[in-house]
């Protein structure tokens, strides 16, 4: 047999027996911790006992842990070997047609059954569930990918699990649905008459497009009122961080085989998990002194970290969840219904507003026009039919390519592409349609939902 002899690797693959076995956690390392999360009743620190009944014990320890690494179970890793390790691109080809001399990199979490990052937590949290004796979980999704992680983990562990899903995906994304059906989850589009939330929004704005706030109000209160039922998230958390730090990790391995290290790391953030899944491996290698650019991506619809408050919020909108210190829109903000619907989320994570706020962590917004045309330049290059959730960061490695052609610098550029966007048609074709609004978050509104934090305590 001869074979092809590659020259220019396009692939950098990791064996199964490559796989990380810690996932690690930035809180052990960060120069200063992120603010505690608050009881909104006496606005003291909310301790595992008030997180009880809604997460499992193992999930509450993760969340509080300054352990710099975890063990992760072989059950999950065995899981893991499904999709993971996943792929490293050098994208020479993207490169080629934008004709930079930087050099590209994107690691691929498309690969993975429900198409995305999600699952690298959902199993996680559908196994620490399934063993502490839970038998049902409830969850909100905003594009689907998140919904149709987590009736995957849920069915393969064997959970039951209800999915509440925000009403202008739930209709964009038709296919989303039936995946979720698929793998055996109830779902219903957010604001739903299944909870008391769900249906004192739709009292008042029965036409709402919905937004990830409302829909984990409902989510929450639907696993507080059942003892067979935890509720489970799919971003923002410590612990949901943590589980997708094992993408940076296979990262770092496979950049070392392509001979390479990254000046800059980016991602798409909505609640920050892909993001930090990718970044935080290298935010512990800026910590120990290495020069790294990691650049946050998010829509200037929902700019949450580039024009946002660092303040206490609620999670959620209906205020059921407790009092988080983070960059925040209001948690009655509803952002314009844009197709990258995982990105819109009036908060993000902790973690994230801590290291942006001490300089380890920029952040930057695009318009939603931009982000499909640098999607399908990629797709015209690479193949791969990116999420637009993940659109945001093929941007942003584009634009940080020309600025280093620019300054006449040549950069290595690493991006995540945090998913495929194959049920995400009907929003490429509105694109190729020119109907896609452009909405940039105006002032007067971004003050009117800020009102709505006023009163709760500052963070010192
Ligand atoms: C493909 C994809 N990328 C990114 C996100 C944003 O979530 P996070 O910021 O937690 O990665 C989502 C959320 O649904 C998603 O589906």
């Amino acid at each position: 047999m001869t074979y092809y002899p590659a020259v220019e690797q396009t692939k950098y693959l990791l064996d199964e027996s490559q796989l990380p076995r810690r996932w690690y956690n930035v809180a052990a390392d960060m120069p200063n911790p992120a603010r505690p999360v608050l009881h909104p009743g006496t606005g003291q620190p909310v301790g595992p006992d008030d997180l009880a009944p809604l997460f499992p014990m193992e999930l509450i320890m993760q969340e509080v842990s300054q352990d710099a690494e975890i063990a992760i179970p072989d059950e999950i890793l065995d899981l893991y070997t499904l999709w993971r390790p996943t792929p490293l691109y050098r994208a020479r080809r993207l490169e080629s047609a934008i004709g930079t001399r930087s050099r590209i990199f994107y690691k691929y979490e498309g690969v993975s059954p429900p198409g995305s990052h999600k699952p690298n937590t959902a199993v996680a949290q559908a196994f620490y569930n399934k063993r502490e004796g839970r038998t049902r979980l409830s969850t909100e999704t905003g594009a689907g990918q998140w919904g149709s992680a987590l009736a995957f983990a849920c069915k393969l562990i064997g959970l039951e699990c209800k999915v509440y899903m925000v009403r202008i995906s739930y209709d964009q994304k038709p296919f989303r649905r039936s995946m979720i059906h698929a793998w055996g989850a109830e779902i219903v589009a957010s604001p739903s008459p299944d909870t008391q939330c769900g249906r004192a929004i739709l009292d008042e704005h029965p036409d709402t497009p919905g937004s990830l706030g409302i829909a984990i109000s409902e989510a929450v209160e639907d696993a507080a009122g059942r003892d067979d039922t935890s509720y489970s998230l799919g971003s923002v958390l410590n612990h949901v961080l943590l589980h997708q730090t094992i993408i940076g990790q296979e990262a770092l391995a496979q950049m070392e085989h392509a001979g390479a290290f990254p000046d800059v790391v980016i991602g798409c953030v909505g609640g920050g998990s892909n993001f930090a899944g990718l970044a935080f491996p290298f935010v512990r290698e800026k910590i120990g002194g290495r020069d790294i650019d990691i650049l946050a991506c998010e829509p200037a619809a929902c700019p949450t970290l580039t024009r946002g408050l660092y303040a206490y919020d609620f999670g959620d909108t209906s205020k059921l969840t407790p009092l988080v210190a983070m960059h925040t829109l209001g948690h009655d903000f509803v952002p314009a219904p844009i197709h990258a619907g995982g990105l819109r989320y009036h908060g993000v994570a902790p973690l994230i507003s801590q290291l942006v706020n001490d300089e380890l962590i920029r952040a930057e917004a695009y318009l939603q026009n931009d982000c499909f045309e640098a999607a399908v330049q990629f797709a015209g290059s690479e193949g791969i039919i990116p999420a637009p959730e993940s659109s945001h960061a093929i941007l942003g490695a584009i634009r940080n390519a020309h600025q280093a052609d620019e300054e006449g610098v040549e950069r290595t550029i690493l991006f995540n592409l945090s998913g495929h966007g194959h049920f995400d048609m009907a929003a490429y074709d509105n694109f190729f349609a020119g109907r896609l609004e452009d909405v940039a978050l105006d002032e007067a509104e971004m003050a009117r939902a800020l009102q709505a934090i006023e009163g709760l305590p500052a963070p010192v």
